[in-house]
């Protein structure tokens, strides 16, 4: 690995990566979020510019700080993550999805802290599903044509191989990076398992840190050469 990264294998690519949770607003004091720590896309973040790539990392709200060298843009909701991908994605050599995206938002955002009105009855929140960003720029033409490598995560509670198999193929991207449990979030190390098309194979448990290194040299090796 530590030749890898002196040889700067993904010099002159372009990554894209997002990372952490999404908030989705209920009103303006309140929303809906998760608990992932955006720990692991920070960290290939880091890897992938030690590896010589230009790196965009497009953010949810966390407090990590930005990786040296690593264009960062913050967004809140699912929404405003996909408008920032795709403005970013033109000229990308690799997408890599990491964030753990809110799979629904409140149906309408009130524009005045919902009170309680006296009733003692709760408010009915509606939802509706947000975009899904992975597989909105797997479709894409430079996605379709290889010229951009996509590449999804999963945390799946059961039945790992099968799950991440199938949600590969339903995202339509070549790798798909499975989660190995017990619940990743916010922890320091855990272990990978990568599905693509030829197979799998695992990254036993590590640092983030070092699993990311090891995940870039995996995407730096499947890349069409340029
Ligand atoms: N993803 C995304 N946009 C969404 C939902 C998911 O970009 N709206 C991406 C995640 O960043 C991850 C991959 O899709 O790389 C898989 O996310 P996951 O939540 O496991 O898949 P879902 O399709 O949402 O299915 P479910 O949560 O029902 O298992
Ligand atoms: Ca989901």
């Amino acid at each position: 690995l530590t030749a890898f990264f002196s040889s700067k294998l993904l010099a002159g690519r372009k990554l894209l990566i997002t990372a952490g949770p999404t908030f989705e607003a209920i009103d303006p004091v309140r929303g809906i979020t998760n608990h992932s720590s955006g720990k692991m896309g920070f960290a290939i973040a880091r890897a992938a510019r030690a590896a010589g790539a230009e790196v965009t990392l497009v953010a949810g709200p966390v407090h990590l700080p930005t990786p040296r060298g690593v264009r960062r843009i913050n967004v809140q909701s699912a929404q405003q993550m996909l408008d920032a991908v795709l403005q970013q994605v033109p000229g990308a050599s690799v997408f890599i999805a990491t964030a753990a995206v809110a799979d629904w938002r409140p149906a309408t955002q009130a524009a005045h802290k919902i009170k309680k009105d006296g009733t003692g009855e709760p408010p009915l929140l509606r939802f509706v599903e947000n975009p899904d960003i992975l597989a909105t720029v797997a479709q894409l033409p430079q996605a379709r044509s290889g010229a951009l490598y996509c590449v999804g995560f999963a945390a799946e509670s059961e039945d790992l191989l099968a799950q991440a198999s199938a949600k590969r193929v339903r995202k339509g991207v070549p790798l798909l990076v499975g989660n190995i449990g017990p619940a990743t979030f916010g922890q320091d190390d855990n272990a990978l398992l990568l599905v693509d098309a030829n197979g799998h194979r695992e990254l036993p448990r590590a640092s983030k840190r070092v699993l990311a290194q090891q995940l870039v040299a995996e995407i730096a090796a499947r890349l069409p050469r340029h």
